[in-house]
């Protein structure tokens, strides 16, 4: 048997214990992730209200890095979303209240969170219900479609023809690239970034409900700069993707 004397005791247990100080960070990932599995996760891994919101926040943060990109951001909060548990308390009583609202034809929307970094909502859609072609001013969008169908377009600013605004009332001639025309249903996600597809339209074909995620939220800044479009019906001459457009008031 080994015989072990005081000092090879403290030699043995000095490296050990720096060992454990070093593996103290991922010691503390497994038991949060063994917590989320305990209790905030569902048995098929999707996700309860709290934990999904934690998760977003986190990516959301990110916003305020030099090297934040968009897209990316938009891809991870989209996998997210579609793991949300839908049955959760918060989501299925928003749904009751937008289901309420529809029969008394209030067609709205349900504000979910909303704080400095991102706001989520619930929008329900009537059948044929249409959301005008606007835009989102330094704004990134996630629209995940919980149930119906939808039919969503959008576009990019492809130049102004000309721009005014006097006395505070803006006019303005646009091109708009439409650079995406689909039609989402159950489980699909449609995303919008500052720089692309910024401009968009929706029109249900079913009655519909979105989850949408925006980051950053609505502010009286950016509601203020933000815009409504009139589209010609067809594109200009010669093409099949450009449209002329107008503001609107
Ligand atoms: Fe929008």
């Amino acid at each position: 048997m080994d015989d072990y004397n005081r000092r090879e005791f403290i030699k043995t247990t000095v490296p050990g214990l720096l060992g454990v100080m070093l593996s103290l960070p991922s010691l503390c990932a497994l038991a949060t992730r063994a917590n989320a599995c305990n209790g905030r996760l569902k048995s098929d891994q999707s996700m309860h209200w709290e934990a999904f919101l934690e998760a977003v926040a986190k990516e959301a943060a990110k916003q305020h890095l030099d090297k934040w990109n968009e897209e990316e951001y938009l891809q991870k909060i989209a996998r997210l979303t579609k793991s949300l548990y839908l049955e959760d308390p918060v989501i299925s009583q928003a749904m009751e209240k937008v289901a309420v609202r529809l029969k008394k034809g209030w067609v709205d929307f349900h504000d979910l969170e909303k704080n400095l970094d991102f706001a989520v909502c619930l929008l329900q859609f009537d059948v044929n219900e249409v959301i005008k072609p606007h835009n989102h001013p330094g704004m990134t969008g996630m629209i995940l479609c919980a149930s119906g169908e939808i039919h969503a377009q959008n576009y990019d600013m492809f130049k102004t023809i000309e721009e005014k605004e006097i006395d505070g009332a803006r006019t303005g001639k646009y091109l708009l690239h439409q650079s995406l025309d689909c039609t989402l249903r159950k489980g699909d996600v449609s995303t919008l970034t500052s720089q692309a597809r910024n401009i968009h339209t929706l029109k249900a074909k079913a009655v519909t409900q979105l989850i949408d995620i925006f980051t950053p939220p609505y502010n009286k800044e950016r509601s203020e700069k933000s815009c409504w479009y009139e589209l010609d019906e067809a594109p200009v001459a010669g093409s099949k993707t450009i449209y002329e457009a107008h503001l609107k008031d």
